[in-house]
């Protein structure tokens, strides 16, 4: 009985490992690749790196890692285009090409860390899972400037999108405004730090979070206090088991930033697209 519950087990593990073997897929001007852990693992440039701050486990990290750029070698990227990432949650980051693309270690270099099976990272703070499989994270000394919302954990693909602006007029200010105004900064920020989990006019590619402006834009019914904390802490407004906006602390965004933001939004309260 025990032997014949063995060689079944030895006949099923091998498809079990296959089925859960994760893969990312790699998706640029119509051109898709595939690659499994293992291979991933396996390459010639995958290297060991070292994150002196890793923004999502807010300690220094060590990874095996691929260069991003490598992933992307030999792919025509159309103009004017952004890489995509999903993740496995469905938070999606819009990250600038030139950032993903640059291997010059005096600017910021981005990596894909791959969780080795027999390694797995720990879990990320605050939440039950680690940020494996495929994690992309930053050396360089522009390291420091990239931001939260621009290191995706628990990937699943990358792909080229038009940028945001051409992708999405909806997200657009008052053309009128001068191109020093804050609150284009602020939807520069906006586009970086909150698309990634919410629309706004129905333009983005996460529902993880609400819609930020229809029906109702939040500059409509929270204080400017209640917002502002509301974006620094979510759990200073209110608190919830299922709560699953992260907090953004001052290294994520400084006051001024989350004023930006929130200027953003009360300007787009009075640019909102047909319901
Ligand atoms: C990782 C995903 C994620 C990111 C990034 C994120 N949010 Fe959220 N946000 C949520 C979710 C999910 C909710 C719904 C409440 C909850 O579960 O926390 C929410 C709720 C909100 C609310 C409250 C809406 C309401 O009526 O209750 C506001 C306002 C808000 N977010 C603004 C922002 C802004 C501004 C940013 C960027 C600085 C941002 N969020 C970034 C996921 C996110």
């Amino acid at each position: 009985m025990r032997g014949l519950a063995l060689s079944l087990l030895c006949m099923l593990l091998p498809f079990a490992a296959e089925a859960a073997e994760p893969s990312l897929t790699v998706s640029v001007g119509g051109e898709t690749r595939n690659f499994t852990r293992q291979e991933l693992l396996a390459r010639s440039d995958a290297a060991t790196i070292q994150v002196p701050m890793d923004i999502s486990y807010r300690a220094p990290m060590a990874y095996r890692a691929v260069p991003v750029a490598a992933l992307l070698a030999g792919m025509t990227i159309p103009p004017d285009s952004v890489i995509e990432a999903v993740a496995l949650d469905g938070f999606v980051a819009q990250l600038p090409l030139d950032l993903v693309l640059n291997t010059d270690e005096s600017k910021a270099v981005a990596w894909l860390a791959v969780e080795e099976p027999d390694r797995p990272w720990p879990k990320l703070p605050e939440k039950d899972v680690s940020a494996g499989p495929f994690y992309i994270v930053w050396t360089g000394a522009g390291a420091g400037s990239i931001r939260s919302e621009q290191w995706p954990f628990q990937m699943a693909t990358l792909e080229s999108q038009p940028s945001p602006a051409s992708r999405w007029p909806a997200l657009a200010v008052d053309p009128s405004l001068p191109a020093t105004d804050p609150i284009r900064a602020g939807q520069a920020l906006f586009v970086v730090q909150c698309l990634t989990c919410h629309k706004l006019n129905k333009a983005g590619a996460s529902d993880v979070g609400p819609d930020l402006n229809l029906p109702q834009n939040p500059t409509e019914y929270l204080s400017a206090r209640g917002l502002h904390d509301l974006i620094r802490n979510p759990k200073t407004v209110r608190t919830w088991p299922a709560q699953a906006m992260p907090p953004f602390p001052p290294d994520y965004l400084s006051d001024r930033e989350i004023d930006l933001i929130a200027a953003y939004l009360k300007h787009m309260a009075g640019r909102k697209a047909a319901n």
